[in-house]
């Protein structure tokens, strides 16, 4: 089983699920698609229409329907329906307009369609219909009757129709009629109304002349119908008497090309009664023809198609339209059309081929002349084109190539309301106030006409217009802060396109009307004009693809009170938990905001982007609350530090000193033989003892003492480091009880340790003034390891040992380092 398969199985499975949609509250349904084989049973009884297309119905019986009195439209187009039963319609059977198209139709009960006595409309499209011999007899009511491709050879409609009041459109288009005799119209010249007749693209090979003689209808169609040029020639003439209000004719079935052989292949028109002629024309005549001259009494003509090059002159006498479209016209055909007094729209467009314009004179009634789509090129409009067209309101020289505008240009077209140049290159338009005569202009159309907005005059005393559009264009400086201020009626503008990288708050100041602004893919940034107090009426903004990354709270809360319709999508929107003001009013207002899935927050790569409603912005209260958590810790973290640094300054301040010192160690001169490490309460023996029998023996040894050699004005830590333990080549640590209790004596030695712990030599000379407990011992820190391996000298004061004591002492002292 392929993809394509299992998704169709999908779909429709999902879809028969699904009830039908109401479109309108309890008037409308639609239950399009559903793969339904039943009317389901939800459908209130109030209904009016039913659309039930494309479902599979098959059979229809009485019991289909539900009663539905007031279902008045019911389309059943497609629903593989090949027989209806007699009573079908028998529950529906008020209904006006009945749809059938494309169902394998091969029985109808002859009292099914009989029975909706109201029908006005019915189509039996495409239904394999064979004739037209339908029992319908009941239908007297019918309107239209539309049976286009069926198998019908045979257009005379049943002899009961004769006494349908309201019959006006048969449609039997792509059927299989090619003979049309006189009995085959008797009931049209009965009906005798202003019938419309569709016979396009049936295989007309003969038509009996006179078939349709004395018949009025108000249009016959006739496309495509003649198989050849000849029998089209054969044919109109066959139509001779015919009086039709609109007649279309023209191409071939199957697309037959040839070369005119006959200036006169449209003779037949003449002897045809018609108002309004509409030609398709798919030849490409070899020498210039004349096809007008049998429509000089109609009152609208449109050629389209086909390669005519020149048009001929014909004196018309009543004509009020023209329509000239793709006929590959070389010269607008001013001169032809001059002194046409009464026409009063003339419609020549899309001629590809390059073409010239003569002049339009004399054409007082001319009201509406489209020249669009023709790659007209012209130095100087508009006062040689025109001149005695005083009524012309709606000009349109959109797609064409170049025209140029002068000053005054305008002065014989002075009741233009109309105006569009749209891709037309247009010269001066953007630099002399070339409009200005235009004082009824309602509405012009300058879009992508290559224009520079260089002079704030451009528009003056346009004071009518209405819509403006001036999209693709570019602005000098910053015209566009004074271009639009005297257009106090302007309604609509578009400005999209326009390369606008920011424009002044004040630009739309007077623009009170305003309803509709199109800013649309411009390079702007702010929409800051849109809180000016002027745009109170505005609708409808378009800024999508734009720079645009926030917009501010202050020009939200202004934001004109009516707005509907707000399109911001494909700006690069900044998402952030610093300004969520923005993105909340986004996730608010997406009733107001057009395609509000196609806001995208943007971040480093596009592939991240993610929908502006999608933000998260109760993350944001979590990602504050994590902020302020974790700047807590930081300060508590630097609260701690600060504190241990300064608890444990001196420590810091010894190790800077230590990195200096092993950064040069020779250099380091020590001005003390040794310091000594002691408590204030063991002052009394490091006096009287042990400074009498150092510093005045033989040799004398220098001691570094605290309170003695210790410089003022330094704080203890660096006396400490400085003059003691880097001062000194020896430490002398005096332990006692009172030494294992001091904090300082212990900070001392503890930092004299560090000191050496890198020489291994025994510069450190432990003496035990007075025994102290063991346990005690490993409260200061290294002490035990020294006292364990018996590198200590022991005071006492028996003198034999004292005398051993200061010999020992003086030799550790003296003793240098290796
Ligand atoms: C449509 O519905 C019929 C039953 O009503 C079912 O047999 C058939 O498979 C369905 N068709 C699709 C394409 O789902
Ligand atoms: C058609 O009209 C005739 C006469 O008015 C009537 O007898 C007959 O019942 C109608 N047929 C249907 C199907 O309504
Ligand atoms: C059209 O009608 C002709 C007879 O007039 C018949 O031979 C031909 O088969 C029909 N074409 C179609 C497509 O039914
Ligand atoms: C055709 O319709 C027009 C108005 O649409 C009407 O004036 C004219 O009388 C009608 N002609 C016939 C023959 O019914
Ligand atoms: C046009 O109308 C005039 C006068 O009504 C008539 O003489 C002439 O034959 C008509 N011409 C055509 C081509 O219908
Ligand atoms: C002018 O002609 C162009 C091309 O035919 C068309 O798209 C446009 O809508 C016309 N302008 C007006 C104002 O009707
Ligand atoms: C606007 O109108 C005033 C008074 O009519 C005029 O003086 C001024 O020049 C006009 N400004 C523009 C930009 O058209
Ligand atoms: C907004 O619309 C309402 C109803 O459409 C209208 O009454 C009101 O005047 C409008 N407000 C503004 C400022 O145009």
């Amino acid at each position: 089983m392929n993809f394509f398969t299992v998704s169709l199985i999908v779909y429709f499975s999902v879809g028969a699920g699904k009830s039908c949609t109401e479109t309108t509250e309890n008037q409308h349904y639609t239950c399009t698609g559903r793969n339904l084989s039943y009317i389901p049973s939800s459908i209130p009884s109030s209904i009016q229409t039913l659309d039930f297309s494309f479902n599979v119905l098959k059979r229809l019986r009485k019991t289909v329907f539900p009663v539905l009195s007031f279902l008045r439209v019911l389309d059943l187009s497609r629903c593989q329906i090949k027989h209806i039963e007699n009573d079908a319609f028998h529950n529906v059977r008020n209904l006006t307009t009945l749809i059938l198209t494309g169902n394998p139709i091969t029985y109808f009960g002859p009292g099914g369609l009989n029975s909706l006595h109201n029908l006005q409309r019915l189509v039996l499209v495409d239904v394999g219909i064979s004739s037209l011999q339908l029992q319908i007899n009941n239908l007297t009511k019918l309107q239209e009757l539309r049976v286009g491709t069926n198998n019908i050879q045979s257009m005379s409609l049943p002899p009961f129709m004769s006494s349908f009041k309201d019959f006006s459109l048969l449609d039997l288009h792509a059927n299989n009629i090619s003979v049309i005799k006189t009995d085959h119209t008797v009931l049209l010249r009965e009906i005798g109304r202003n019938m419309t007749l569709i016979l396009s693209r049936n295989p007309l090979s003969y038509i009996e002349p006179g078939a349709f003689k004395n018949i009025h209808l108000c249009e016959l169609d006739i496309r495509s119908v003649f198989p050849s040029f000849a029998a089209q020639e054969i044919g109109l003439k066959a139509l001779y008497g015919l009086n039709v209000k609109r007649l279309k004719f023209g191409k071939y079935n199957g697309g037959f090309r040839f070369h005119f052989s006959d200036t006169d292949y449209l003779y037949g028109l003449c002897s045809i009664y018609f108002q309004e002629v509409y030609y398709y024309i798919m030849e490409r005549p070899n020498q210039p023809i004349s096809f007008l001259h049998c429509m000089i009494n109609a009152t609208t003509v449109a050629v389209i198609g086909g390669v005519i090059n020149k048009m001929e002159y014909v004196p018309f006498r009543e004509i009020k339209e023209l329509h000239l479209i793709s006929v590959k016209l070389s010269t607008l055909p001013g001169k032809q059309l001059s002194h046409l007094r009464a026409l009063e729209k003339v419609v020549i467009t899309h001629n590809s081929a390059p073409i010239w314009a003569d002049a339009f004179i004399d054409m007082p009634n001319l009201q509406y002349l489209d020249l669009s789509s023709n790659q007209i090129t012209l130095y100087k409009c508009c006062t040689t084109l025109f001149s005695g067209t005083p009524q012309i309101r709606y000009l349109n020289l959109s797609q064409n190539i170049d025209i140029g505008f002068d000053l005054g240009g305008f002065d014989a077209l002075a009741s233009l309301e109309i105006l569009d140049l749209h891709r037309t290159n247009v010269e001066r338009v953007g630099y002399l106030p070339v409009l200005s005569s235009l004082k009824y202009l309602r509405y012009l159309d300058v879009s992508y006409s290559s224009i520079t907005f260089i002079n704030i005059f451009s528009f003056y005393r346009l004071k009518n217009l209405n819509v403006l559009k001036i999209a693709g264009n570019k602005f000098q400086g910053d015209v566009a802060r004074y271009l639009f201020n005297n257009l106090t009626l302007l309604e609509h503008l578009d400005m999209s396109y326009c390369h606008m990288v920011e424009l002044h708050p004040s630009s739309f100041k007077n623009l009170q009307r305003l309803r509709l602004l199109n800013l649309r893919g411009n390079h702007l940034m702010t929409v800051d004009f849109l809180a000016y107090p002027s745009l109170k009426q505005l609708t409808s903004v378009y800024v999508n693809k734009n720079s645009i990354t926030t917009i501010p709270l202050h020009v939200l809360q202004k934001l004109p009170a009516n707005l509907s319709e707000f399109d911001l999508s494909s700006n690069p929107i900044y998402c952030s938990c610093s300004q969520t003001d923005f993105t909340l009013w986004i996730i608010q207002n997406q009733n107001i905001l057009k395609q509000p899935e196609n806001i995208f927050c943007k971040t480093f790569s596009q592939s991240l982007d993610f929908r502006a409603t999608d933000f998260d912005i109760d993350s944001c209260v979590h990602m504050k609350r994590l902020a302020i958590v974790l700047s807590v810790f930081f300060i508590t973290v630097v609260v701690l530090l600060s504190f241990l640094v300064y608890r444990f300054q001196f420590y810091l301040q010894y190790c800077c000193i230590l990195l200096r010192g092993y950064r040069s160690p020779g250099q380091q001169e020590c001005s003390y033989d040794a310091f000594v490490i002691f408590s204030s309460y063991d002052e009394v023996w490091v006096m009287n003892e042990l400074m009498e029998n150092l510093e005045n023996g033989v040799p004398p040894i220098q001691l570094c003492l605290h309170m003695r050699d210790f410089q003022a004005g330094k704080s203890i830590a660096s006396n400490i480091i400085d003059e003691g333990i880097m001062g000194s080549r020896k430490i002398i640590v005096v332990v006692s009880q009172h030494f294992i209790d001091s904090a300082w004596c212990r900070f001392e030695f503890e930092l004299a340790q560090s000191r050496f712990m890198m020489e291994r030599n025994a510069n450190i000379i432990i003496i035990i003034l007075e025994d102290v407990e063991e346990r005690k011992t490993k409260k200061v820190l290294g002490l035990h390891k020294h006292l364990k391996k018996n590198t200590y000298l022991k005071w006492s004061r028996d003198p034999l040992s004292n005398m051993r004591f200061w010999i020992r002492l003086r030799k550790a002292i003296i003793a240098t380092n290796q």
